[in-house]
């Protein structure tokens, strides 16, 4: 499973690049706009914080197939290495796809709700497909058993295309989707911090710390 930062947060980018085993960052128009800035600017400092080798899944802000490609085009010659550009599933979303996927660059189909939407996306050539977990889960869909299913109907078809879940809002939606074999996970920070904390663990490090210095005080292991 890989875990993906859904943020264009340059320090937190920053940050979780150095804590966590990040394969990469998504963005969106949404994520990109929250920060205010000039948009090269923001997405090239992603770029170098995260290495060429990791993934950076940027979204394109155009309607129209030969707009989206030429737009996804300078996409890639401008962030290279590991670049998809995110497209939301649509007719003209699909054409570029089949466009790009000839030209060699990477689709992330994005705003998938339903399986037959990321099928299509997988069959028109898209290398990831993200659906919206907890987007489904708030008007009272299982988002998490919409990512399961698009798992067991792209095994079934043979299908090379992962799965990149998006949008969650608790540790719970990343576990049931690693229980149904999705493949990646794109979070905010605070779900990364979430998905790694338990109480009982706080317990045994206090307990752990406890009795080590009831014997050796404040000396560490480096000390002896
Ligand atoms: O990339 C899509 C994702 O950011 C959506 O998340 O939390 O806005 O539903 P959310």
């Amino acid at each position: 499973m890989l875990y993906i930062l859904d943020t264009a947060d340059i320090e937190t980018i920053r940050y979780c690049n150095e804590y966590y085993p990040l394969a990469g960052v998504t963005t969106n128009p949404s994520i990109i706009a929250k920060e205010h800035t000039d948009f090269w600017e923001l997405v090239t400092q992603i770029r170098e914080i995260i290495g060429k080798d990791k993934m950076l899944h940027v979204q394109t802000t155009q309607k129209e197939a030969e707009k989206i490609v030429e737009e996804a085009k300078l996409l890639k010659e401008k962030l290279e290495g590991g670049f998809y550009v995110k497209i939301p599933i649509c007719e003209e979303g699909l054409k570029a796809t089949m466009r790009l996927k000839e030209l060699g660059i990477g689709v992330t189909m994005t705003a998938i709700f339903t399986p037959p939407q990321a099928l299509i996306a997988a069959k028109a050539g898209a290398s990831f497909v993200a659906p919206y977990v907890n987007r489904l889960d708030n008007i009272i869909g299982d988002g998490t058993e919409v990512a399961a299913e698009i798992v067991r109907q792209l095994a079934h078809y043979g299908s090379d295309c992962k799965v990149l879940v998006a949008s969650f809002k608790n540790a719970e939606q990343v576990h049931k989707c690693a229980s149904a074999g999705c493949h990646c996970v794109t979070v905010d920070p605070k779900i990364l911090k979430a998905v790694i904390s338990h109480p009982m663990t706080d317990a045994a490090i206090k307990g752990f710390e406890r009795d080590w210095t009831s014997v050796y005080g404040d000396k560490t292991i480096l000390d002896f």
